[in-house]
């Protein structure tokens, strides 16, 4: 068997050409060519042998080459060379050839400088991914003629360029060049490779543009280039590659408009652009290939209405649209797309009538974002007839940020489903429905800022697995209900924030074990802040710890919640971010500083502003080493800043102006970076860096001055007091006795300006001594 197939691989031309030149022969010139065969065939084992002998020394040769390689490689030696086959990583054909090199994840650490690639005509299957070679690809990998399959990926120190060369590979059926450091233009001869059938060059990194030879690639079904530094437009050959099934070119910088022979392709099922510059309005053919499931083209500058016949081919699944300038969606682009099951135009312009949006039959539909858009319309139709609810699958519906309007259904609250519902920044109004059961999926709602009114929803009571609650930003009223905390044990983020709830914060607030933002600001609320921390524990820890435990879903981490810190309003993909913080400004909260806030050490932000609080800055607050931003102006706290202030390490943001406190303002390194006086303003008491006046005295740098130097001090002041008077009062009544007319005016004069400098200078000393008397 072994030599048939010696015979076989020995004859130099095809076959059957040497037969067809046989059978014309002379019966002479048969006998000769036929000891000439026999005499080749004699000599073909020794050939095979040398081929092979060279590939071993080429392996061999390379080897010693490299740096380091852990020790599969053991069995490559010369002493072993007449069984090559039985190297590791290796395999061989019949006759003995490599045709196989298998080296994946074995710490090879080397070049490729030293592989002879000629010496391998019998390779069809290189792979080298997942190992530490750098320097460059030579050009002698044009070499392998025979080469079917390259994967040299995941080796992110292999620098240079894609070697010309590559197009001598005719055979090539796959091209895997992924993960590479390389930096260099995807070579035009990338169109010899007629045969390609999957080509994958994804962060390599390439630049330029896609060589329009690329159409030549008629066997294409895969091409990704995704992650790359791509540049100008995808070319209008790319309509040439009819067996095009997978599309990936995102995280470019492509530009220009999408070509329209992109609908000739009628194979693809995959198109992925997302992240690039492309532009204008996409045909309105595109999207009948029969087969498309995909179309993500997220983050482009694609406008005009949104293709209709996208869903023509009935196999649509996913459509990501998001972060475009879509002006509108034909209101029949998906009436018939039962097979969609995830949509997302979020952040377009998009001007249209909610239903237009949407099928009327009952969608397989799992997630749904329109978020950030113009639409307009209602969710409870005239006829009280809600199609969105026939979604059964639905999962995850952003419809925030939109112009809608109308009464919420009761319906949606029943969906079986739903995970994640954003309804927020419309204009929904009425009271928010009940429902019968809140399914256990329901793990975010947010309604914030709408025009909803009414109790707490009571309906909530159900949803046990919450875990993220905006209600801010409405009308809602009465009482925060004490039955939040048992009833929503996993809740996260509790939003109640611009509302008319009133009454006392209940004391059950503090048995939420999981909460990371607690935000009740600018409400009604009054009374004291409970104070009993001990269960209060999901602020307790640094949330990034926290965060890490969870095995929260996607549409939870993804979801954002509004904040305001540092001044300013954000929104925060929360759990990500590992926000922890309390916002109870704005209401009418009395009593003292609960002391137990300061055990909260995962506090990242706290703001009691604009309440009634009483009594001391809690005497631990420096313990709150993560503080970034604490605002605790507008209150009537009054005593000295405690010293353990200055253990503020982390803190960016502070307002402490318009309460009473007193005495130094504790100094620390990070204080010192916040210059601006007006945080400590309106504290008439209060004095040290940044405030004037107090920093340069010195009977101002110690806090704990004696009494006896206070009473010295006084004694002093009211003697020049008393000097100055009786001086002033004998040079007043004295000039009459003595001097002239002119000589009085200006005599008068001059004790004015005394007078009023003497004054001020004792007014801000009198206050000095004042502030000190009460503090
Ligand atoms: C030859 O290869 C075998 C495994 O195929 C290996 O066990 C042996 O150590 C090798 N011999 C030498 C001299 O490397
Ligand atoms: C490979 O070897 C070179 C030269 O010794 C060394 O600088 C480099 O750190 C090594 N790379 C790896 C991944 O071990
Ligand atoms: C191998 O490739 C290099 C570069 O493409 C070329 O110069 C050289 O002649 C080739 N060697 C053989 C033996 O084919
Ligand atoms: C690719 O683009 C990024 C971002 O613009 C840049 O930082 C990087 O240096 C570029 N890489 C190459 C190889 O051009
Ligand atoms: C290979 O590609 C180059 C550049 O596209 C072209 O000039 C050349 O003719 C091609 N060679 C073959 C053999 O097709
Ligand atoms: C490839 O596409 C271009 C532009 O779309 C076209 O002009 C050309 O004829 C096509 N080539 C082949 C071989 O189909
Ligand atoms: C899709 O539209 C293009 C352009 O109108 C057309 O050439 C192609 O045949 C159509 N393909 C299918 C599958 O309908
Ligand atoms: C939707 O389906 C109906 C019934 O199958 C069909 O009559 C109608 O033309 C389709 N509409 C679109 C826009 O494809
Ligand atoms: C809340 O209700 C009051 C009066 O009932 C109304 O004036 C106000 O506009 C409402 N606010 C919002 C945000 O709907
Ligand atoms: C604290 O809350 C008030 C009112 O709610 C807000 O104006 C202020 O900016 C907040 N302070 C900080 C530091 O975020
Ligand atoms: C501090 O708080 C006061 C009152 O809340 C506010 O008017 C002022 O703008 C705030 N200052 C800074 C710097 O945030």
């Amino acid at each position: 068997m072994v030599i048939w197939n010696f015979l076989f691989s020995c004859v130099p031309f095809g076959s059957t050409t040497h037969t067809e030149a046989t059978m014309k022969l002379h019966p002479l010139g048969l006998f000769l060519l036929s000891c000439t065969w026999l005499l080749l065939c004699a000599a073909a084992p020794v050939t095979v042998r040398a081929g092979i002998r060279r590939e071993a020394e080429a392996l061999v040769n390379w080897k010693a080459s490299l740096v380091s390689a852990d020790d599969s490689l053991g069995s490559w030696s010369l002493a072993n060379s007449t069984s090559l086959c039985k190297w590791t990583h290796i395999t061989c054909n019949s006759a003995g050839h490599m045709t196989e090199l298998l080296l994946m994840q074995t710490s090879l650490n080397g070049t490729l400088d030293r592989f002879d690639f000629s010496a391998f005509p019998h390779l069809k299957s290189l792979t080298l991914f997942s190992n530490g070679l750098y320097g460059t690809i030579p050009a002698g990998i044009g070499n392998l003629t025979s080469l079917a399959q390259l994967y040299i990926f995941n080796n992110t120190s292999l620098r240079g360029a894609i070697p010309h060369s590559i197009g001598q590979l005719k055979h090539l059926s796959e091209l895997y060049l992924s993960l590479l450091g390389l930096d260099s233009n995807l070579p035009e001869e990338i169109g010899n490779l007629t045969t390609l059938e999957e080509l994958h060059l994804h962060s390599v990194t390439l630049t330029g543009s896609i060589p329009r030879t690329i159409g030549k690639l008629v066997k294409l079904r895969e091409l990704s280039m995704q992650k790359n530094n791509l540049t100008g437009s995808i070319p209008l050959e790319i309509g040439n590659i009819t067996q095009l099934n997978n599309l990936q070119l995102w995280y470019n910088y492509l530009q220009g408009q999408l070509p329209g022979t992109i609908s000739n392709l009628a194979s693809l099922q995959e198109l992925v652009l997302t992240g690039n510059q492309l532009g204008g309005h996409i045909i309105s053919e595109f999207g009948n290939s029969s087969l498309l499931d995909t179309v993500d083209i997220e983050r482009n500058n694609f406008s005009g209405l949104f293709p209709s016949s996208i869903c023509i081919g009935g196999r649509l699944r996913i459509v990501s649209a998001r972060s475009n300038g879509f002006t509108g969606i034909h209101h029949h682009t998906f009436r018939n797309c039962t097979s969609v099951r995830y949509v997302d135009f979020t952040a377009n312009n998009i001007v249209a009538d909610i239903k237009d949006c949407v099928g009327e039959h009952p969608w397989q539909l799992s997630m749904m974002s329109l978020g950030q858009n113009h639409l307009y319309g209602r969710l409870l139709t005239d006829g009280g007839k809600v199609f969105i609810c026939n979604s059964t699958y639905l999962t995850f519906l952003d419809l925030s940020n939109n112009l809608l309007d109308g009464g919420l259904p009761k319906c949606l609250w029943d969906m079986p489903s739903l995970g994640y519902m954003d309804l927020s920044s419309n204009s929904f109004s009425g009271v928010v429905p009940s429902w019968k059961t809140c399914e256990d999926n329901l793990i975010c709602l947010r309604l914030a800022n709408n025009h909803l009114k009414g109790t707490f929803p009571l309906g909530l009571r159900k949803c046990k697995n919450l875990i993220s609650l905006d209600l801010g930003g409405n009308n809602f009223s009465g009482r925060i209900p004490s039955w939040i905390s048992k009833s929503l044990p996993n809740l996260i983020v509790l939003r109640l924030s611009s509302n008319m709830f009133g009454g006392i914060i209940p004391h059950q607030i503090l048995k939420f074990q999981q909460l990371h933002v607690l935000d009740l600001s600018k409400n009604n609320l009054s009374g004291p802040i409970p104070d009993n921390f001990t269960n209060f524990t999901g602020m307790v820890h640094n949330a990034e710890d926290i965060v890490s435990d969870n095995n929260l879903r996607f549409e939870i981490i993804s979801g954002q919640t509004q904040i305001v810190w540092k001044g300013a309003d954000h929104g925060f993909p929360i759990l990500m971010v590992g926000i922890v913080g309390i916002d109870l400004s704005g209401n009418s909260l009395s009593q003292e500083i609960p002391k137990g806030l300061t055990t909260l050490l995962g506090l990242r932000y706290l703001n009691l502003s604009g309440n009634h609080l009483l009594g001391c800055i809690p005497e631990d607050i420096g313990n709150l080493v993560l503080l970034e931003s604490l605002d605790l102006s507008l209150n009537r706290l009054s005593g000295e800043i405690p010293p353990s202030f200055a253990g503020l390490k982390s803190i960016t943001a502070l307002n402490l102006s318009s309460n009473n406190l007193s005495g130094l303002i504790p100094m620390s390194d990070q204080l010192r970076t916040l210059p601006d006086p007006s945080i400590y303003s309106n504290n008439p008491g209060l004095c040290g860096f940044p405030l004037e006046g107090c920093v340069d005295s010195p009977t101002s740098t110690q806090s704990g001055m004696s009494q006896a130097e206070d009473n010295r001090e006084a004694l002093w002041l009211y003697c020049f007091v008393a000097a100055g008077f009786i001086f002033g009062f004998w040079l007043y009544c004295g000039m009459f006795w003595f001097y002239s007319e002119t000589w009085r005016c200006a005599f008068y004069q001059y004790v004015d300006n005394m007078q009023g400098k003497v004054t001020k200078k004792m007014y801000s000393c009198m206050s000095y001594f004042q502030a000190k008397v009460h503090g």
